[in-house]
């Protein structure tokens, strides 16, 4: 995706969504980061946000735009989240994580009013599954949780290769929270709801990458224009 599609995509979100006064959700990942220097920009300009952010390196880029930040400790409700993705059905089914940031950004998804994906062409697929699916899990054995993970995929009738996550020096990734990923390469997954349940009841598993009925709309970039697909249900 190229970085001006990525700005594009941005730009439309923030023009036809945010509100100078709103609570906002500042996802993560290079897509993310453009928004993330829109708000800035708006804040430069005389509007007033306060965000929270998914991430230690959205965390980052915001402090130093002096971007106004708060905790969901703090809050009741986010107004607007805008986040990228690695993976959009037509049902707006997400797949995310390819940062390593699902849990937080699962989180905050979750405590919005309204969480929009802001995409390329690339991210729109018909099935989710050709992006490995990350997976948070406890680094306590963490060897059974990855076959435990197999198997819950095998019983959603689908073969998975979980590969734990590993940084250049080959020592596994560490999320922000202190965990591991698992990226769980599969073939392609029919009924994402089905396999969602499965893996959130493996102990061990803190969180999955599949996002359910979080997505309100996406922002989707091509060379034409930037479409706005809104969740029907
Ligand atoms: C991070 C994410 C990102 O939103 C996802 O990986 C997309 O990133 P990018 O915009 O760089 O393609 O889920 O955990």
């Amino acid at each position: 995706m190229s970085e001006d599609l990525k700005r594009r995509a941005a730009e439309a979100a923030a023009a036809a969504e945010l509100r100078s006064g709103m609570l906002l959700g500042l996802g993560t990942g290079s897509t993310a980061r453009h928004f993330v220097d829109i708000v800035g920009a708006r804040i430069r300009a005389g509007e007033t946000y306060r965000c929270v952010p998914t991430s230690e390196a959205t965390r980052a880029q915001a402090e130093a735009l002096a971007i106004p930040l708060t905790t969901l400790d703090d809050i009741e409700e986010i107004d607007l989240t805008v986040d990228g993705a690695d993976a959009f059905d037509p049902a707006l089914n997400l797949v995310k994580g390819g940062g390593g940031a699902l849990l937080r950004e699962k989180m905050v998804a979750a405590a919005s009013k309204r969480m929009v994906v802001i995409a390329d062409a690339s991210k729109a697929v018909a099935q989710l599954g050709a992006f490995p699916l990350p997976v948070e899990i406890v680094r306590f054995a963490h060897g059974a949780t990855a076959r435990a993970v197999r198997r819950a995929f095998a019983a959603a009738g689908i073969a998975c290769e979980p590969r734990l996550r590993r940084g250049a020096t080959g020592e596994p990734s560490l999320t922000d929270n202190g965990n591991f990923i698992l990226d769980c390469v599969n073939p392609g997954i029919p009924d994402p709801p089905a396999l969602a349940l499965r893996l959130g009841a493996i102990p061990g598993v803190v969180e999955h990458g599949l996002f359910i009925g979080l997505c309100s709309a996406v922002y989707l970039a091509r060379e034409e224009g930037v479409a706005v697909i809104e969740r029907k249900s």
